[in-house]
C-alpha cells in the first residue's frame, strides 16, 4: 500500500460529474485509493454505466446520487447525501459541456444566456454546496479549460463562460479564510483523450493523466492555485498575440488605496 493509500482510504470525495468521461476517470483513481466516493448525476443509466465500468475495482466505495446539481432541490440532495456519508477529506467539479457556435457578432443573445445557464450557474451553486461541506486542510478542484485564459474564434459563449468560473474561483480564493479547503483551478490546455475521443493521439493528455495531478494535488500541496496542466506537441502553426490579462500590483494597490479613500 503505498502511502496515498493510506491517505484517502476510507475517506469521503465527492467528483461532481464522475459519471462524465474525464470524471469516471477521477472517480476510478480515487476508488483505487480506498476512499467513498459519492458522484452525482442527472442520469441514473449513466451512474449504472459508470458503477459497470468499475467493476474492476475491489477497493473503495462507489456511492452514486442521482440528482441534478444545476438545481437548489439537486444541491440540497447533494448536501444532505454529504453529511450522511461522514466527513469530507476532497471534492472535485468535473462538470461541465461544450459549445462552439457562430461569431460573436452573430450568436444569438439567447444562445449567449443559454450556455451561461447552464455553464456558469451550476459551477457557482456547486461551490456554494460543496466548499462549506469541505473543512481546512481539504481540497476542493475545479477542472476547467484553456478557454478560460485565452479567447479563440467562435466559442464566444462558453469562452465566456469559462472565464466567468475563472472569475468565480478567484473570488472564492480572495475571501478564503483559515477555515476554507485548498482551492485549485486545473486549467487543461488542450483536447482530452477519453473513451470517446480515442483518435486523439497518445501524446496528448489523458483523463487518467489528470486523475493523477488530481491525486498529487490533494496528498502534496498546501496552496490556493490556478494551475495550468497539458501533454503533446504544441506545434501547430497559428496567430497568436498575447494579451495581459492580469491585474499589476500597483494597479491592485490603487484600487484598494481608492476603496480607502472615498471615506
Ligand atoms: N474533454 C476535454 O477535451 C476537456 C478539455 C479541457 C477541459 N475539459 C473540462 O473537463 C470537465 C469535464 O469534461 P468531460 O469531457 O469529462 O465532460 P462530460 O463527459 O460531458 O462530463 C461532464 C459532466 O458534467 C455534467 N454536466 C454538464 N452540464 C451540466 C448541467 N447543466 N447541470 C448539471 N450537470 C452538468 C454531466 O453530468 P450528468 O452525469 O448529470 O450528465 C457530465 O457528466 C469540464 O469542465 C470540461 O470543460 C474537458
Amino acid at each position: 500500500m503505498t502511502q496515498n493509500q493510506n491517505e484517502l482510504e476510507n475517506k469521503l470525495v465527492v467528483v461532481a460529474g464522475g459519471a462524465g468521461e474525464i470524471g469516471e476517470r477521477i472517480t476510478r483513481m480515487f476508488l483505487q485509493q480506498g476512499a467513498r466516493v459519492l458522484v452525482p448525476s442527472r442520469s441514473k443509466a449513466k451512474l449504472n454505466a459508470l458503477g459497470d465500468s468499475l467493476t474492476d475495482i475491489s477497493t473503495g466505495e462507489l456511492i452514486p446520487l442521482e440528482t441534478d446539481v444545476s438545481t437548489a432541490q439537486g444541491l440540497a440532495a447533494l448536501t444532505a447525501a454529504i453529511s450522511k456519508a461522514g466527513v469530507l477529506r476532497a471534492a472535485v467539479s468535473s462538470v461541465g459541456t461544450f459549445w462552439q457556435g457562430p461569431s460573436a457578432l452573430e450568436v444569438p443573445v439567447g444562445e449567449v444566456r443559454r450556455v451561461f445557464d447552464e455553464t456558469f450557474f451550476p459551477y457557482v451553486g456547486l461551490t456554494q454546496a460543496l466548499i462549506p461541506a469541505l473543512g481546512p486542510d481539504t481540497h476542493f478542484i475545479k477542472l476547467n479549460g484553456i478557454l478560460s485564459l485565452q479567447a479563440v474564434p467562435h466559442v464566444s459563449a462558453f469562452g465566456v463562460s469559462a472565464t466567468a468560473q475563472m472569475a468565480w474561483t478567484r473570488s472564492l480564493i480572495a475571501e478564503a479564510t483559515e477555515s476554507t479547503p485548498w482551492i485549485t483551478e486545473l486549467v487543461i490546455d488542450s483536447l482530452v483523450r477519453t473513451r470517446s475521443l480515442q483518435t486523439l493521439p497518445k501524446e496528448y493528455i489523458s483523463g487518467d493523466d489528470i486523475a493523477q495531478e488530481i491525486l498529487r494535488i490533494v496528498a502534496e500541496t498546501n496552496e490556493h492555485q490556478i494551475a495550468t496542466m497539458g501533454k503533446g506537441p504544441g506545434d501547430a502553426r497559428i496567430e497568436f498575440v498575447p494579451i495581459r490579462g492580469q491585474a499589476s500590483e500597483n494597479s491592485v494597490k490603487r484600487l484598494f488605496g481608492s476603496f480607502q479613500a472615498k471615506g
